[in-house]
């Protein structure tokens, strides 16, 4: 394939003014934790130095007994080891560790919860917002127990303030454990306080896939069953499972990547127009996609998911370990590395055409692309022309890494004979704007702060994703069906992923193709 890229010098955008948080304290659950530690503190840290934080103070709660000194140390450490914060100055480091308060304390005990409010208040005292924010990033084991204890000692209540409250991923790891979770949510807040978290939502190239739909007249009217063959979203690792066998083991690739992250961005890709971008039109939007997605019959999961594992291998030169050899993984372990799955949408927009979707662990590389595959021509007027021949049309949607989207189309080759080939027209964040884009967790956090939902899933959202994947996990596990295949570790996957497209004559596109941003 050979490269042709159309694209404007970088873009001279003028410098929006920055957000600013609404003044609250935060307080956070699980504060001495990994996600605490590696995600939340460089985001905090990085919004301060924007100027974005003013009037923020951060509560850590954790079980272990420290002093502030010793909080802030910890989380000093946090951010040196912190890939996203390249230096820390001084002054910054002061700002931000002036804000940082610690208290431990056991989630399941009510004293804990009559303690935080003692402490949000003496904070007040000192001139802090009276606005809350509870964020939950503990094992979800506990996400009942925090919100019964906020709401036993009135932490939830809104009278000249806000109180709203952030929840993790997973939330349940079915659909009766989703909806017991909501329901414990809802005898003590409102929907409009519960913030659930995926981050993939506050990816900016994720965002822009409903700007790419929604903002441009060219794509939209092709968006359908009548001009698209197939959709494939995937989501490729490299990385292992690393030091998370132990939460992994219990998750898996398909409730971990497809039943919220996967699923998310299927729904961005296959919503209807929202009347508004606000939270509740592009939410519903979302539901109504979900809904429209009929759950498997255990006969159809054999037909239409693949589940593998990992074996040995090599990784970008490097010899790599197969999954059952990693540390924590059991024995007798059946748990997934890789998923694939074939989802067909019932509605007048999409019938008929399949969404194939699949993630893994340990593959070739890192890569999540959404790839629209158009119908080929009525004619093949070129199909006797020399060597090469058009295919049909692809608009590939990179959302990580070199981000950009490339459209894929037959071009006449320069010379006297009618030779055709495929080439690329691709557009790069990075070469456009130059500016790297905010963490996920950055955007996320701020839209809390401030009260926007819209990238946050909405209580019946969860229940449904969860509908499409509980069926397929009661199936795996009662029927053995599909059997559990393997991968080499740095392959593309499994070849009964590759044997799931072609009975549809499809064919996903190659972890190693490279891109006009690669
Ligand atoms: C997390 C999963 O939600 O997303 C991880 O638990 C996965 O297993 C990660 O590695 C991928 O996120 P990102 O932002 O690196 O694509």
């Amino acid at each position: 394939m050979s490269a042709v890229v159309v694209e404007p010098d970088p873009v001279q955008f003028e410098v929006p003014a920055l957000p600013h948080a609404e003044p609250c304290v935060i307080t956070i659950f699980g504060a001495t934790g990994d996600l605490t530690r590696r995600k939340l503190m460089p985001a905090l840290c990085r919004l301060l130095g924007q100027g974005c934080l003013d009037g923020v103070e951060v509560l850590g709660i954790g079980r272990s007994a420290m002093s502030n000194d010793e909080f802030q140390a910890f989380v000093r450490d946090a951010l040196n080891k912190s890939k996203k914060i390249e230096h820390l100055d001084e002054e910054h480091w002061r700002k931000f560790s002036e804000r940082l308060h610690y208290m431990a304390g056991e989630l399941d005990d009510e004293q804990t919860y009559r303690a935080i409010q003692s402490r949000i208040e003496e904070l007040v005292a000192e001139g802090a917002s009276k606005n809350r924010l509870f964020y939950l990033a503990t094992p979800p084991s506990l996400f009942p127990v925090i919100v019964k204890g906020l709401g036993g000692a009135g932490l939830a209540e809104e009278n000249d303030h806000w109180s709203r409250i952030v929840i993790e991923k997973p939330f349940g790891h079915d659909l009766e454990s989703a909806k017991a979770l909501n329901l414990e949510i809802s005898k003590v807040l409102k929907e409009s306080q519960v913030y659930r978290i995926d981050h993939y939502l506050g990816k900016d190239t994720v965002q822009n896939i409903l700007v790419f739909r929604f903002g441009n007249s060219m794509f939209e009217p092709i968006w359908n069953r009548n001009y698209v063959d197939y959709v494939e979203i995937t989501a490729a690792e490299s990385g292992g499972v690393g030091t998370r066998a132990g939460y992994y083991e219990e998750s898996g690739a398909l409730r971990d990547m497809v039943a919220n992250h996967l699923l998310q961005l299927l729904t961005l890709t296959a919503m209807e127009p929202p009347v508004a971008f606000d939270a509740d039109s592009v939410r519903e939007e979302k539901v109504q996609v979900l809904r429209s997605i009929r759950r498997m019959k255990p006969e159809q999961v054999a037909e239409r998911t693949v589940r593998a594992r990992y074996g040995p291998g090599t990784i970008n030169g490097e010899t790599v370990k197969g999954y059952k050899d990693e540390e924590g993984v059991r024995k007798d372990s059946q748990t997934e590395t890789y998923a694939a799955v074939e989802f067909q949408i019932s509605n007048w927009r999409w019938s008929g055409v399949p969404f194939y979707v699949r993630t893994g662990k340990s593959l070739a590389r890192n890569m999540t692309e959404i790839a629209v595959h158009l119908k080929p021509t009525p004619q093949a007027l070129f199909a006797r022309t020399p060597k090469e021949q058009i295919d049909p049309n692809v608009i590939a949607l990179r959302l990580q890494p070199n981000e950009g989207i490339t459209v894929m189309f037959g071009a006449k080759r320069p010379g006297f004979e009618m030779q055709t080939t495929m080439v690329n027209m691709d557009f790069c964040y990075q070469r456009v704007f130059g500016v790297e884009a905010p963490d996920a967790y950055e955007m996320l956090l701020l839209d809390v702060m401030q009260g926007d939902a819209t990238l946050f899933i909405r209580g019946d959202e969860a229940e449904h994703q969860w509908r499409l994947i509980t069926p397929i996990e009661q199936a795996w596990t009662s029927h053995g069906l599909p059997k559990l295949a393997t991968y080499d570790a740095g392959a593309a996957g499994p070849s009964e992923a590759d044997e799931l497209l072609a009975r549809n004559g499809h064919r996903w596109r190659s972890l190693q193709d490279k891109h006009g941003c690669d």
